[in-house]
This record gives C-alpha cells, structure tokens and sequence, in this order.
C-alpha cells in the first residue's frame, strides 16, 4: 500500500485513523484524505499534520459523489488502496432529513466502487468502513454474527446496507479486492458532539439537561475508536479478500448506564461548583422513532483469525475521552459555535417530554 486514499478523513473516525496510521511503523507510504467537509468534517482534527511532507499526507476537498473530482484523485496520486469512511453518520438526522444519506451512502460509495474499478490492474483493496446497524435490532439475547441477515431500522442504516451490498457485488461481479467491516459504537477524541457520549460530556460540564430517549433501556456495545482503528488496519493488511469482519467492544451497557457513569466520572474530575450531582440533570425525554432495542456483536472471526484484541476497557477508554475534551477546549468552542448544533436544537425542540 503506497497511496492509499482515505476517505472522510476530516470526520471523527477518519481522522483518528490518520492520525494511527501515520505513527504505524509498518505504513510507509502516503495517504491521501478526500473529504468534502460537512457540518462533520473538520481540519482541526487534522491541524497537527500541516508539518507532514506530501509524500506522506495530503488533502483533496472535494465530495465522493462528483465522479470527475474522483476520477482526478485516483489519477493524481495512483492510488493504489481505499479505505472508505466518509458517510453521513448521525442515525437521528437521518429521520429528519435523509436526502444526503442516500447521496453520499449510496451514490458516493457507487461512484468510487467506479472509479476503483477502472484501475483494478493496480488496487490492492477497497475496505469499506460499515456499521452493526445494517443487522436492526437484537432482543434481549444473541450477537450479530457476519452471517446474520440484514433487517436495517433507520435511513441512516438502510442507506450503509446498501453500500455494503454494492461493495459486495463489485467483487462478485468484478472482482474488485474489497473488504468491509462492520462495527459497533465507538468513542473517543474528536466525536462531534450530535453523539450520545460527546453530547453528554459537554451538556454535563455547562450543567445543561442531559437528554436520555424513552427510559434509557437501549443497549449499545461501545468501542473505543483507537481499538476500531488497529482493527481495520488489521483488516487491510491481513483480512481475506471478500470477507466481512465485525468489530466490537464486548461491552454491553444501558444508555442509562452510560451516562450515570459519565456523571459520576465527570462529578470526580470537575467536581460541580454550586449545584448538586450531575445525574440531577438527565431528563428523560421523547424516543427516537424506530429506535433498536440492542445491538451486540460477536467478533470471534477478528479475534481468532487476525488476533485482534481491544486495549482500553469502557472505564479506561471514557477516562481518556472525557481528558481529551477537558484538554481541547478551543476545538470545543469552534465545534459548538457552528450552525449545525443550533439546527439540532431547533429540530429536537419537539422531543422534550
Ligand atoms: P462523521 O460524521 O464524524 O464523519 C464523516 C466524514 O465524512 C466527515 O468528515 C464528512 O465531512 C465526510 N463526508 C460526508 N459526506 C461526504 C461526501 N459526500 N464526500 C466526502 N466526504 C464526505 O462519521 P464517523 O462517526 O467518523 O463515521 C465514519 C464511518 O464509520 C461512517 O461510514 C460510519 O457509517 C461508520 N461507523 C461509525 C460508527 C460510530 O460509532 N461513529 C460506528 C460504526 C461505523
Ligand atoms: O452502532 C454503530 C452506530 O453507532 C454508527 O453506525 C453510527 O454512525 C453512530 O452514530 C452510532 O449510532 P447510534 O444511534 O447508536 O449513536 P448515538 O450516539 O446517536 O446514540 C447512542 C444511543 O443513545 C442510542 O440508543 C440513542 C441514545 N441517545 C442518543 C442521543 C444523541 C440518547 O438517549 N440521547 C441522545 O441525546
């Protein structure tokens, strides 16, 4: 892999994935980060490789969709690898406006399945970067293996199986070298703060309400972003060419839980000044529509056959998050004075119980 095109770089995973990479001793070649900058893209997360030379870093602002753009890139920098990420990501402004989910999920993914195509003499692989929301939603027992049957809930998730299943027949019907994997809740620095976790620390540290849907009893399975980004690496330097990996935490929780344990770390690293415990402030509030019960993954395939483990437990992992957003606060300000937390404001209003 020489010149790997990384797409959605600017975005919260992307871009602690190029930041992995590049202090990876066993990458030496150039990655090329193609982002269009959405209200979730952002060069801050990426300010600190202004000092890396072209041969090792370079960003292309342009959107996945526009064929030309792409087709330039691939030409430009003989790109050799994708790792594709960029996607429109938030599962709740999918419901209220799904139009550029099934752009830039959909189209965008066949555009560069297109392009990777005509230059498949010289493709390694297209790893496409998916989700464990593809499967719907768990009971109270069971694990999403790779086996299991799509059944997606969500424009957000309807729109990522789709692009699963076009990876999938551009390898079947081409034979494009491609990989996916499908991950469960991550975590971590640089999460925009529409996400349960970022949203709670920051509304916890301002003393606002801490919004938990319907009674809190969905379970998600959190990750911290580091072990999701040593698992893909994983994936595209030894994971079988047209195969699926799921990616998990192994760490079920209650979103309830999740944020009465936030509140108490917070509670302990900045203790409140005036007012009383920060579990005083979750209101509990109207449901997501189509909200999943559980989501629960089952990676033993990652595990045994590419030995992957996670190395930060939920304890170690929401410590050095909340750190990291304790320690950023200029990225926190120009993070909440964009328009887009207002918008959700606006359109979350309604919600409130
Ligand atoms: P994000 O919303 O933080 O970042 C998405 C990035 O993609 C942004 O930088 C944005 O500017 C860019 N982008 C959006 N539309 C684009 C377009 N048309 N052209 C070019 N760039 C565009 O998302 P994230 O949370 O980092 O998720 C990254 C990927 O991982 C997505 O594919 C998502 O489905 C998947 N995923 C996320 C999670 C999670 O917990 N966040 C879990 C599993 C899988
Ligand atoms: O499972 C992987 C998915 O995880 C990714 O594919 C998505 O890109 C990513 O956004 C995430 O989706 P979720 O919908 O699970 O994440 P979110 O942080 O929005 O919500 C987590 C849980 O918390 C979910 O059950 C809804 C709930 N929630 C969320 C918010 C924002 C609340 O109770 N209150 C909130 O304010």
């Amino acid at each position: 892999m020489t010149n790997l095109l990384v797409t959605g770089g600017c975005g919260f995973i992307g871009a602690n994935f190029i930041h992995y990479l590049l202090s990876e001793p066993n990458f030496s070649g150039r990655i090329v980060n193609m982002d269009s900058l959405t209200y979730a893209g952002n060069l801050d997360n990426l300010s600190s490789l202004q000092e890396c030379s072209d041969e090792r870093y370079v960003f292309v602002h342009a959107d996945i969709c526009n064929a030309e753009a792409v087709k330039k890139v691939f030409e430009a920098y003989h790109i050799d690898t994708v790792c594709h990420f960029a996607a429109e990501s938030h599962v709740d402004r999918s419901i209220v406006a799904p139009d550029a989910f099934i752009k830039t999920n959909i189209i965008g993914t066949f555009t560069l399945l297109e392009e990777a195509r005509r230059h498949q003499g010289r493709l390694k692989r297209f790893h496409h970067i998916s989700t464990d929301e593809v499967f719907g939603s768990l009971g109270h027992t069971g694990h999403f293996s790779e086996e299991t049957p799509y059944d997606p809930s969500s424009p957000y998730s309807a729109s990522k199986a789709s692009s699963d299943h076009l990876v999938r027949a551009y390898h079947r019907t081409y034979g494009l070298p491609v990989s996916i994997s499908n991950c469960s809740n991550n975590y971590g620095p640089y999460q925009f703060p529409e996400k349960l976790i970022p949203l709670m620390i920051l509304n916890g540290l301002e003393g606002k309400p801490l919004p938990v849907y319907g009674e809190g009893a969905n379970i998600r399975d959190w990750l911290y972003v580091r072990d999701h980004c040593r698992a893909v690496w994983r994936i595209m330097r030894a994971g079988v060419i047209g195969e699926t990996y799921n990616i998990g935490g192994e760490c079920e929780m209650t979103n309830i839980d999740v944020v009465q344990t936030l509140c108490h770390i917070l509670d302990e690293m900045v203790p409140p000044q005036k007012n009383g415990p920060r579990s005083d402030l979750i209101t509990f509030v109207n449901d997501r529509p189509g909200h999943d019960l559980r989501y629960a993954i089952d990676c033993t395939r990652l595990k045994d056959e590419l030995h992957w483990q996670p190395q930060e437990s939920f304890e170690t992992g929401i410590r050095k998050t909340v750190q990291w957003y304790l320690d950023n606060p200029q990225w926190v300000q120009r993070v909440q004075s964009g328009t887009y937390l207002k918008w959700i404001e606006k359109n979350y209003r309604h919600r409130e119980s």
